[in-house]
């Protein structure tokens, strides 16, 4: 693995040289850190944050300062991956403004290289607004769950060859528009296998099959760290959730019983300091 600065470009030659990119999400320091020295190409600090690290049901109430609290910790602890700032329901819909400033705050402030935003042809007019200003877009299709509301659920897309045609039509509008790289969610095999051949830029899937150019998943479900449930297309590498579950248990028994800390956790003073100090208390 080089150890250089994954970038756009590395994408798109990866694309061009039929290797997988990999993807992987973080929202903190030591997540980070792990997977920038697994050699995993991009990082992505995802809103999914809403769900898997601060308890909501979905990712409509995550802020824009939020991702900022997370993507500032996430650059802190990277060094090779690219690093994509997920854009917050609301932080780009409103106005082409608006979306400049929010992605711009992204890079300037929390140290990401590129910016993601969920959406077919009615973002293409944000996505060039973006790429013009110099913001490196990521875009998003298919499961976009800041619609869960309008989808009425965590559901699969383009199931009717009529959808299906508008998610092709989407990613060529979204790959004219600007994007470097395209995210595929919840998508049939075989039409996430058809965008990836008609684009030139990666596409890069989650539930959308094993054709893309590459695949993502967001971390907690990878190390079996969010029980609530688990998603058709995660596997699972990991059952971090048990092990802290039987850490905390032995801790709670051990302190219980007073067998922590024991006497290598602690630090006593000199002796002759504990008589002087017995011997000052008894003048008191
Ligand atoms: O928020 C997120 O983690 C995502 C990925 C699932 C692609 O958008």
């Amino acid at each position: 693995m080089s150890s250089r600065k994954v970038t756009v470009r590395t994408l798109r030659q990866k694309k061009r040289r039929g290797e997988p990119i990999t993807m992987m999400t973080a929202y903190d320091y030591p997540t980070a850190r792990w997977v920038d020295e697994a050699g995993i190409d991009v990082i992505l600090v995802g809103d999914s944050l809403g769900m898997v690290v601060l308890g909501y049901p979905n990712t409509l109430p995550v802020t824009m300062e939020a991702m900022l609290h997370h993507a500032k910790a996430v650059a802190r602890g990277a060094k090779r991956a690219l690093l994509v700032g997920d854009m917050p329901f609301m932080s780009y819909q409103v106005s082409i403004e608006t979306a400049l400033r929010n992605a711009g705050r992204f890079l300037q402030e929390a140290g990401m290289d590129a910016v993601k935003i969920e959406g077919g042809r009615e973002q293409v007019d944000t996505v060039r607004a973006l790429v013009e200003a110099g913001i490196p877009v990521m875009g998003h299709i298919g499961l976009t769950p800041q619609k869960v509301m309008q989808f009425g659920g965590f559901r699969l897309q383009g199931r009717t060859a009529e959808a299906a045609k508008r998610l092709v039509e989407d990613a060529l509008a979204l790959q004219e528009a600007g994007c470097f790289a395209l995210v595929l969610e919840m998508v049939p095999a075989q039409i996430a296998g058809y965008i990836t051949q008609r684009l030139d830029i990666p596409t890069i899937g989650i539930g959308a099959g094993p054709d893309c150019d590459g695949q993502v998943l967001v971390f907690h479900d990878l190390v079996g760290m969010f029980e609530e449930f688990t998603p058709k297309f995660v596997r699972r590498y990991a059952n971090i959730g048990a092990e802290i579950r039987k850490a905390l248990q032995a801790y709670k028994e051990d302190v219980e019983a007073r067998r922590f800390p024991a006497s290598e956790h602690s630090t006593y003073m000199e002796e002759e300091e504990w008589q002087t100090f017995l011997r000052l208390m008894q003048e008191t």
